[in-house]
């Protein structure tokens, strides 16, 4: 494994609108031991528009950060590199090869490059030469449909274009976020190449990342979804990792604490505007961290409406009185 990275990282994914910096530290302080800023544009770097400036902060405790980058073009994303190690110096430099969004791929970003490899090729040896020695790694999907699964050739080209590390999301484009993550492919990528392969895609417990590690052999696991709604995970893997045994989940009183802090820290420190923009903005969060509590379904609808943090602290005490009843749905 590249320095420094430890053995066995358990990675915070990327995802934008939801990897920024509060949540960042709120994962670290779980156990995430790995982080990646939300995807930014080369472009952007060129602009050095404000919104991009805020995607390139990060605090130095949530080392080690990598941050990702998207683009088409080689020469520039080898420059947007070179600025970004210049500007904030993260630990290494992550290459988008998976987003399935339009926007990007009708502009031949992302898991476009799948299915170009030449292109693909060009782009990471340009951005690996531009920053070189600085570490480059690089995610991918494991293809763009179902007819041309390439995770072995694609995961090559880039070891030999001196990537040192892939993460593989279990899915192909065409698949966007349907089906089950193909952890077999995943598999094949680890047998292929010499450098170390991150496994993603459907880890949402402690022993599904066990069952990834075990199935595929990869060398660390990458969580989204199953962070956002329940950003204990990584404490929950490393226990159970460690000991084998599989941690009580938090109790709700404490989730809840940990919901209030996350939305008390993006209104402080948030970019978003005030209290009640911050909080139309922290309802897709919400419902994302509802996942799972008794009156799932109730809470869901509740924090539709929210729009202070103290209409926030009311459902909270609300969910807890209620927590004893009997809800008919399970927590679904
Ligand atoms: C809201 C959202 C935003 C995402 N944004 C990015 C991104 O900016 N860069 C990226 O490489 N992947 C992005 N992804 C994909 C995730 O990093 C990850 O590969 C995918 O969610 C599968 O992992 P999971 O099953 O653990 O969620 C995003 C996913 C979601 C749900």
């Amino acid at each position: 494994m590249f320095s420094p990275i430890p053995d066995c990282p358990i990675y915070l994914a990327p995802m934008a609108g939801v990897t920024d910096k509060i949540f960042r530290q709120l994962c670290k302080d779980e156990g995430a031991d790995v982080v990646v800023t939300e995807f930014v544009s080369a472009e952007g770097i060129f602009r050095r528009n404000e919104r991009t400036m805020r995607y390139l902060d990060f605090d130095t405790s949530e080392r080690p950060i990598g941050v990702q980058l998207f683009g088409a073009e080689p020469d520039h994303l080898g420059e947007a590199a070179r600025r970004v190690v210049e500007w904030v110096q993260p630990d290494f430099i992550d290459l988008n090869f998976g987003c399935p969004v339009n926007k990007v791929v009708s502009k031949n970003g992302g898991s476009s490059l799948l299915r170009d490899c030449p292109l693909l090729e060009k782009v990471a040896a340009t951005v690996v030469k531009a920053v070189a020695p600085f570490p480059v790694t690089a995610k991918i999907r494991i293809g763009w449909d179902r007819n041309s699964i390439n995770a072995t050739t694609t995961a090559k080209i880039l070891e030999d274009a001196g990537i040192r590390a892939i993460a593989v999301h279990g899915r192909t484009k065409e698949q966007g976020y349907s089906d089950v993550a193909d952890w077999e492919t995943i598999a094949k990528v680890v047998q292929t190449v010499k450098i170390p392969v991150i496994g993603n895609g459907d880890i949402r417990c402690a022993t599904d990342a066990e069952r990834c590690l075990k199935m595929s052999g990869v060398a660390g696991v990458m969580i989204g979804r199953g962070a956002m709604s329940a950003p204990w995970i990584f404490r929950e893997i490393k226990h159970y990792i460690a000991t084998r045994e599989i941690l009580p989940p938090p109790s709700l009183e404490k989730r809840w604490d940990f919901i209030k802090r996350h939305c008390r820290l993006a209104v402080e420190h948030g970019a978003r505007g005030g209290e009640m923009t911050t909080m139309h903005s922290m309802r897709a969060r919400l419902t994302a961290y509802s996942h799972g509590m008794p009156g799932a379904r109730v809470l869901r609808q509740m924090v539709q409406h929210v729009s202070t943090l103290a209409e926030l602290d009311q459902i909270a005490d609300e969910a807890i009185r209620n927590s004893t009843t009997d809800f008919a749905d399970g927590g679904k």
